[in-house]
């Protein structure tokens, strides 16, 4: 099996996804971010604080460009990663893109939702937190659009989405 990595903006359910889906495969999965923190011993805020935006993204590729080179694992991604570097280029040639595509709504829900610390959001009032999905989301757009799959997780109703999802990512690479 070709490895299988999941992209997508931040509250889209990447890691939610990735995890459920290698649980049905049987296959390790790695969370991108969760795999930088435990490499640096230091949590994605921590390293944002020290070295800002720019040092976390070439952590960031190099930590991509060991996981990825694993065989036979579901690997969900930061919402930047596929927009930096050649990363979504190199992505594409290592295994299986998924990009879980949702609407700015959608993403604010979850992200109101989830307790976990996001730098990029912080100090944000919920307004601002809105234009600034909106904004960014146009930006990433094209790269996410590079992924070999897309799902549309907004058609999906909320009872069954993660099984469905997880489903739908089965037929479509047929695992
Ligand atoms: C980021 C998303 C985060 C994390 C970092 C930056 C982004 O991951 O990598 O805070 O640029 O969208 P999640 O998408 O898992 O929240």
């Amino acid at each position: 099996m070709k490895s299988i990595i999941i992209i997508g903006y931040m509250g889209a359910g990447k890691t939610t996804v990735g995890k459920a889906l290698a649980k049905e495969l049987g296959v390790m999965f790695y969370d991108l971010d969760w795999y930088i923190e435990s490499r640096m011993r230091k949590t994605v805020k921590q390293i944002f604080d020290e070295i800002g935006e720019e040092g976390f993204r070439k952590i960031e590729r190099n930590m991509l460009h060991e996981v990825a080179e694993f065989e036979n694992v579901v690997v969900s991604c930061g919402g930047g990663t596929p927009c930096f570097f050649d990363n979504m280029d190199y992505m594409n040639q290592l295994g299986e893109t998924i990009y879980l595509k949702a609407s700015p709504e959608t993403l604010h829900t979850h992200l109101k939702m989830g307790k976990g610390v996001r730098p990029l959001l912080l100090n944000k009032t919920p307004e601002e937190v809105e234009i600034f999905i909106r904004e960014q989301l146009k930006l990433r757009e094209p790269f996410y659009n590079k992924a070999k799959h897309i799902i549309d997780i907004n058609v999906m109703d909320d009872f069954n989405k993660i099984n469905g999802m997880v489903e739908q990512i089965r037929k479509m690479l047929n695992v």
